[in-house]
């Protein structure tokens, strides 16, 4: 691993939202975006932060844990929202077309992330762990575009 940098360390909601929000002014069409993390650890809160950063209304993001699937827009941004757990490891996400919603432009964001099988054209694999006390750790993504692991860089910048 070379230059990537240190871990975010958010010890509250808002500190989540504020790196998923300079994440999201980062992203480019065709962007797909993995999280990972157990329940709770924060991942809805992270795309409520991309969804803010790309222009879009943050309250409009809910789990989609029952739905799997949410889409949000801002003039002619797309979010796609995908959420896994329900479809667990084995899952055939084919039915869910993820190569359409990035070829026609849309950022996707899945997460459970690693049960889409989809590392290798991921522009980012993002994990959150939660410390002892209860703070998030945010790994930079290794291997990501410095465009989107600078969001770890400019701590405090929106
Ligand atoms: N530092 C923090 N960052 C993010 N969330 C935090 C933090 N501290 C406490 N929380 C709380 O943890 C919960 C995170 O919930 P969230 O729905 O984002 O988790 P999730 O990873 O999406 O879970 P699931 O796997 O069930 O979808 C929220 O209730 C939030 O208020
Ligand atoms: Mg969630």
């Amino acid at each position: 691993m070379s230059d990537v940098g240190a871990a975010a360390r958010c010890s509250t909601e808002a500190e989540t939202l504020a790196l998923g929000e300079r994440i999201g002014t980062r992203v480019e069409p065709g962007d797909l975006i993995l999280l990972s993390g157990q329940l709770g650890a924060g991942k809805t809160v992270l795309v409520r932060g991309i969804a803010a950063g790309m222009g879009m209304d943050p309250t409009l993001v809910r789990s989609p844990t029952f739905v799997l699937h949410h889409i949000y827009r801002a003039g002619a941004k797309v979010l796609h929202h995908i959420d896994l757990y329900r479809l667990g490891p084995h899952a055939d996400i084919r039915l869910l077309d993820i190569d359409e919603m990035l070829e026609s432009g849309g950022v996707v964001v899945v997460e459970w992330g690693e049960h889409a099988g989809r590392e290798q054209d991921a522009a980012a694999s993002i994990s959150i762990d939660i410390d002892d006390d209860g703070s998030r750790v945010i790994s930079p993504p290794s291997g990501a575009p410095s465009r989107l692991t600078d969001a770890w860089d400019d701590r405090g910048r929106p």
